[in-house]
């Protein structure tokens, strides 16, 4: 990961925070509710901190930036407001009263009451891992149905619109729109000037928003300025079928594009739901370099099945009841998986699993006659917020147990890219590349050899990851298929793991260091990973020369990186007083290598129980910082169950402490709790790292 710019903002007084919300909050309150996240472009979040209901506030794109999406339900001719922070001066309306807000591995769902009804509004993103159809349709749900509390019977008509900051980072740029009323309703709105492969503020500058529906007797539609929209919903209780042609800039009067449903008469049995869909889509997905610097477009995986996006979103809104019959499945196995640790370990596992899927894209090649070529599957990956790198390795590592745990197939494809790139012979370099591309979508490589610079820590990742798919599948073809690949970035393993060079680990935020303990410890589990492969691929001889390599390395490391003291390992060799989460002993865990003795496990044990701060266990001794996922990752190999649970409610204590309003970050201080400036990112796949090596 490549940290562009850093804020750092050190509060001179710390005061505990005391969340006062109204409502309940299911497992717990976090720092922002994943609303629809199902790619690096569909990202929209209802943001917390002390808490907001849902009619507090806009919604947001993961970097903060307002995502227009606005919901009104009258009941017998008074409005309320359920979603988004509306003013709408020419009509009268008040806010409904919001009483639970949960969330899952796949659902956020709020209940709200307005009058003598109350609102279910669910959110559901599907995670469908081993359906890559139905996982890359970038696609989600809002479901609302009613419910009468007071024993009468009441008039409800729901409404909810999108405004055009769907589409871009700026909202000065020009928008047009259509709207289908084919099969069912579809709102589309795209950039007049789309300007294919590039972002603005981490927004794709080209592909469409969809806003879909359903049709069916008392179902209306209308698209137009806001505040008369929303004013002729308020005022009438349905749209007027209308379509404003104008186009304009998405803030020129602000188009929003609308849909209303009269539920007729609601008692006390809940009505079915309202169901709407939210997409955004781009085709090509990325570009990505091929042999000789070609450069190779790439769609989404799910355009091979659809005649177009708009009829995927009219199949994704007919396959609802089977899609949330599915998330519960799903979810239930989640919560009964991560419960077998802890409760509180549950709650952050399902708060971690669609920040994990909506930073992935899986997507296919064509032929030349235009067909899909179903055999070639490319997973690709978002860094996010850090910087917005391709496949980052080291942000893939980090995410890996989740990978494993939902499809290690995803995993092979997500490492697919990279070997391929590389194989191709573009990349100078003799250790492995750090990243496919500098900015996502651009998956162009790396041909200069000037990438982001961690040779040990991406080679040692790409070892272990390789073995570590081949040992949960089975499938040992990647391994043959790159093998000379592997070994080189081994054989540079050998050279500078023991003694490591100068340079970053993942963590470059804390910069450079020589002869860091951590990242000898990812180097030595990559030569003991490469000798396994060996192994495998039936060449007994290297196996057993990497092997005893890797041995050696193991008895002479265990001398420079331990204190003098014997209690604990050091940030860098030879500094008795630093130490740091040794969280790379993780893999020779994953991997079942054991070529560390027992002993190191224990003492690390030990030692963290000692430095314990408020929020966790600080990364190491240079900052007060720390990292949850690095956390999760130690809490995996701690010898005794009751340190292991001081990680996790750590981790779990900052994600429900209300001082954080982003999408979850991995990055936050251990001593204030204060979160730093990374959010939204991948890496809290590594929270399954307790769920994964079941
Ligand atoms: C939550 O409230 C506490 C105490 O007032 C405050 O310190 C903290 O900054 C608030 N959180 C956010 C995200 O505003
Ligand atoms: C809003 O409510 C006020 C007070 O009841 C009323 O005077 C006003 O006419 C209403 N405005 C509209 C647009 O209905
Ligand atoms: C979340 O809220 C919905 C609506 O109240 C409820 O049906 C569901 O059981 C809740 N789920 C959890 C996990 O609390
Ligand atoms: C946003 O678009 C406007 C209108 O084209 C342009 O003047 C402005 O420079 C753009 N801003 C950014 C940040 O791209
Ligand atoms: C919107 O603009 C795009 C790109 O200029 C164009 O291809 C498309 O036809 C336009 N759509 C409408 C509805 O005007
Ligand atoms: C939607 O369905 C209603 C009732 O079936 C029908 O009257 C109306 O024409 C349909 N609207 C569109 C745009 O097809
Ligand atoms: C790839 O996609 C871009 C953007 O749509 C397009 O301009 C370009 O012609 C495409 N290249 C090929 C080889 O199809
Ligand atoms: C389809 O992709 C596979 C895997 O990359 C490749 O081997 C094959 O040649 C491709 N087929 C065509 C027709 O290009
Ligand atoms: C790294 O450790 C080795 C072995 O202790 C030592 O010889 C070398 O000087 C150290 N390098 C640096 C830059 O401290
Ligand atoms: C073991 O591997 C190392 C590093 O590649 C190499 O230098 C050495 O010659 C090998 N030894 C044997 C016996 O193959
Ligand atoms: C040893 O580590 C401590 C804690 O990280 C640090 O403050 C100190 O400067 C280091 N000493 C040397 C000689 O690097």
């Amino acid at each position: 990961m490549m940290l562009l710019v850093l804020f750092l903002f050190v509060p001179l007084l710390f005061v505990a925070p005391a969340r006062c919300v109204d409502w309940t909050s299911t497992p717990f309150n976090p720092p922002s509710f994943p609303l629809a996240v199902r790619s690096p472009y569909l990202s929209a979040w209802l943001p917390q901190g002390n808490g907001s209901a849902l009619n507090d506030v806009w919604p947001q794109f993961w970097t903060g930036q307002i995502l227009g999406w606005a919901g009104f339900v009258n009941v017998d001719g008074t409005s309320y407001s359920f979603l988004g922070a509306a003013s709408v001066a020419s009509a009268n309306f008040t806010k409904a009263t919001q009483k639970s807000a949960n969330f899952t591995a796949t659902q956020s769902t709020f209940v709200l009451s307005a009058g003598s009804v109350d609102l279910t509004v669910r959110f559901l993103s599907p995670v469908e891992p081993s359906d890559f159809t139905k996982q890359s349709m970038p696609f989600s749900y809002m479901a609302i149905s009613a419910v009468s509390t007071d024993g009468d019977s009441h008039a409800v008509q729901i409404y909810s619109d999108i405004s055009a900051e769907w589409i871009s980072g700026n909202t000065s740029l020009a928008a047009n729109w259509s709207t289908s009323t084919q099969d069912a309703l579809t709102h589309q709105i795209q950039l007049q000037n789309p300007a294919p492969f590039t972002e603005i503020n981490d927004r794709a500058q080209y592909g469409s928003a969809y806003y879909s529906t359903l049709n069916g007797s008392g179902v209306t539609y209308q698209t137009g300025e806001d505040i008369i929209v929303r004013a002729q919903f308020i005022s009438n209780g349905k749209l007027d079928n209308i379509l404003d042609t104008d186009f304009r800039a998405i803030s020129d009067n602000w188009p929003v594009f609308a849909y209303a449903h009269d539920l007729g008469t609601v008692s006390s049995e809940a009505t079915t739901p309202v169901v709407i869909g939210v997409g955004f889509v781009r085709d090509p997905a990325l570009e990505y370099i091929v042999a000789d610097g070609v450069l190779q477009n790439r769609s989404s995986y799910f355009l091979n099945s659809f005649t177009s996006p708009s009829d995927a979103a009219v199949s994704f809104l007919q396959d609802y009841d089977s899609a949330l019959d599915r998330a519960y499945t799903f979810d239930a196995q989640v919560n009964s998986d991560a419960s077998a640790i802890s409760s509180e370990y549950a709650g952050l596992v399902s708060l971690s699993i669609r920040q994990l899927v909506g930073a992935l894209e899986i997507t296919l090649s064509k032929n030349s006659d235009g067909s899909f070529n179903t055999s070639d599957v490319i997973v690709f990956l978002k860094e996010i917020s850090s910087d917005g790198n391709v496949n980052t390795v080291d942000v893939i590592f980090p995410a890996w147990p989740g990978i494993l745990y939902l499809n290690p197939d995803i995993g092979k494809l997500l490492l697919e890219g990279l070997f391929a790139y590389q194989a191709s012979g573009q990349y100078p370099n003799k250790w492995s590349v750090h990243d496919l591309g500098a900015s996502y979508p651009k998956a162009i490589g790396h041909n200069d050899g000037q990438d982001e610079a961690m040779p040990v820590e991406e080679s040692g990742n790409m070892v272990i990851m390789a073995l570590s798919y081949a040992l949960k599948s089975g499938d040992t073809s990647q391994l043959s298929r790159y093998e000379s690949l592997l070994d080189q970035w081994t054989q540079f393993l050998i050279e500078d793991s023991l003694i490591p060079n100068n340079q970053l680990s993942t963590d470059d935020f804390a910069g450079t260091l020589a002869n860091q303990t951590n990242l000898a410890i990812k180097g030595i589990v990559g030569i003991q990973a490469m000798a396994k492969i060996a192994d495998l691929l039936g060449d007994s001889s290297k196996s057993s020369n990497y092997s005893s390599i890797a041995s050696s390395y193991v008895s002479q490391w265990q001398t420079l990186a331990t204190s003098s003291a014997g209690n604990h390992l050091t940030l860098n060799y030879g500094n008795d007083s630093s130490w740091s989460l040794s969280y790379n002993m993780y893999a020779d865990k994953l991997l079942q290598l054991d070529i560390f003795p027992e002993s190191v496990y224990t003492m690390q044990t030990e030692w963290y129980k000692s430095v314990d701060s408020t929020y966790g266990v600080p990364l190491d001794t240079r900052h007060t910082y720390t990292k949850s996922d690095w956390q999760i990752f130690t809490a995996a190999i701690m010898t005794d169950t009751s340190v292991r649970d001081l990680f996790i409610s750590a981790v779990t204590k900052f994600a429900s402490s209300g001082m954080s309003s982003q999408p979850l970050t991995d990055w936050y201080d251990a001593v204030s709790g204060e979160p730093e400036s990374f959010r939204a990112r991948p890496v809290v796949g590594g929270h399954l790292a307790l769920v994964c090596t079941e």
